[in-house]
């Protein structure tokens, strides 16, 4: 099978100077504390980092496949109900490894997925509208088991299921995925007797979409979750090498700390040219945003830390944000995910023979032209001293996107030991969570409601 592949000619000083780019010495520099930071973060893999053993859970593949071909059939919607690191993911293997029309003209008996990630009314609401919850599959998915998004999607869908369906009946068209003992929807899930899944420990939410966080919805789309879990074994082997230039996980990391660090670049563009990768974007912006943008390091001193992730989009942002990025500040560094070899040709017929402007197009394929733009971008990047790496896919499938979720993964933990963060809190979440409890009025919270009206006595400034 085939590797995907970490190109960083153009964040080297041969290709964009000295100024900005790096020096085999600061990289060889790195070698020692690289090799250290690989071997504490692989030592973890029985202790607390379980989510590095994911792509080895054949039972758990094995039970997921199990239930997708039992309900094979029985429904037209899948609805995951989830947010953060329980539904990014599942966006970004959908929309990669699942045609873009899927859900306006589903293949077979497959269902069409819908991830609610978000309690706007709007969104939530026109779903209700326009579709029948007796002809669909919820799957709740929360970690913790408690989240207020999650927990209060549920409800609603409970409440409208029980309605259409009856008490009895809602039970087949709801299946959950959380921990296994901790949380109040296990409890609901005993209570109520709900099919469910396992969210392992050792396993934290952005780190999750190998579990059956990730591949549940994945399997219920008719997406090879065996090819996901494959090749993110090929890349966890590929990453036990302590050698910086050999280990791509591993050279990622140190092009992400030295580019912020040294060369002061703090934000970090995924620049997707793929229209089917461009939700890995969004899902690498979370798993780097949360696990490094930190206020205190280990030893428990303020730092406010953490490189900033931008996701773009080629080639619709090259008509949108290139130009910032060639020309403005050079406080950004840029991944390009780049694949090799498109599942369709498309031919561009000979027209307008005598209007140049346009006859250069006639005879070739689209796929030239798609990959002539990412080069051209490459090219204005690097000539204009812009640090760039490439990620280049063979093409998309599940092997390949399993390979770099499991690279970036391994890539976000040994930074956190380059950045000297716990790279698996996120205590900027949990405060905004407890915030929104205290102003739900839950029970429990009286305290942090009360600090919250005392601090919003001033008078609003509102034009
Ligand atoms: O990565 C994380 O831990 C978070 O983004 C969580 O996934 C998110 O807050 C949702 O949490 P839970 O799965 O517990 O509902």
């Amino acid at each position: 099978m085939d590797h995907i592949r970490l190109d960083y000619t153009n964040t080297l000083s041969d290709a964009i100077g000295s100024e900005n780019g790096l020096s085999h010495e600061q990289l060889a520099a790195l070698q020692e504390p690289a090799a250290r930071a690989l071997e504490s973060v692989l030592a973890r893999r029985e202790k607390d980092l379980r989510w590095l053993d994911l792509p080895y859970a054949g039972e758990v593949i094995a039970d997921i496949q199990a239930y997708a071909a039992s309900v094979q059939g029985r429904f037209r919607n899948v609805v995951v109900l989830g947010i953060g690191g329980s539904a990014l993911g599942n966006t970004a293997l959908f929309s990669a490894l699942s045609s873009p029309y899927h859900n306006a003209d589903p293949p077979g008996e497959l269902p069409r997925l819908f991830v609610l990630d978000n309690v706007d009314p709007d969104l939530v609401g026109e779903w209700i509208e326009h579709f029948d919850p007796a002809e669909t599959l919820f799957n709740v998915i929360s970690k913790s088991g408690g989240t207020a998004e999650t927990m209060s999607q549920f409800i609603v869908f409970r409440d409208l299921l029980i309605k259409k369906v009856g008490k009895e009946a809602h039970v087949d068209h709801i299946v959950v995925t959380t921990d296994a003992e901790k949380g109040i929807l296990r409890e609901i899930v005993d209570r109520e007797g709900y099919r469910s899944f396992i969210v392992p420990d050792g396993v934290g939410g952005r780190f999750s979409v190998l579990s059956p966080v990730g591949l549940l919805s994945s399997a219920l789309v008719g997406i090879d979750i065996v090819g996901l879990v494959s090749g993110a074994a090929e890349m966890d082997q590929r990453c036990q090498n302590p050698q910086l230039l050999e280990n791509p996980a591993l050279c990622y990391a140190a092009l992400q700390w030295l580019l912020h660090d040294v060369k002061t670049k703090p934000i970090s563009v995924t620049f997707s040219y793929s229209n089917r990768l461009k939700n890995l974007g969004d899902w690498y912006a979370q798993l780097l945003a949360e696990s490094i943008g930190k206020r205190r390091n280990r030893a428990g001193e303020d730092v406010f830390v953490g490189p900033t992730p931008v996701r773009a989009i080629g080639v619709t942002d090259q008509h949108s944000q290139v130009q910032l990025y060639v020309e403005g500040p050079f406080d950004k560094w840029f991944t390009l995910l780049s694949v090799d070899q498109a599942d369709h040709a498309v031919s561009l017929p000979e027209a307008f023979a005598d209007l140049e402007g346009v006859a250069y197009l006639g005879g070739r394929k689209l796929v030239e032209l798609f990959h002539a733009e990412r080069d051209g971008t490459r090219i204005a990047l690097t000539e204009a001293s812009r640090p760039n790496c490439t990620i280049r896919f063979p093409k998309v499938d599940a092997h390949s996107v399993g390979q770099y979720l499991f690279m970036m993964e391994l890539s976000v933990a040994i930074l956190g030991e380059f950045y000297s963060v716990d790279a698996f809190d996120q205590p900027g979440v949990e405060a905004g969570k407890i915030a929104a409890y205290a102003l739900m009025g839950r029970d429990g919270y009286e305290s942090r409601r009360a600090e919250i009206e005392a601090a919003s006595t001033g008078t609003p400034r509102v034009l």
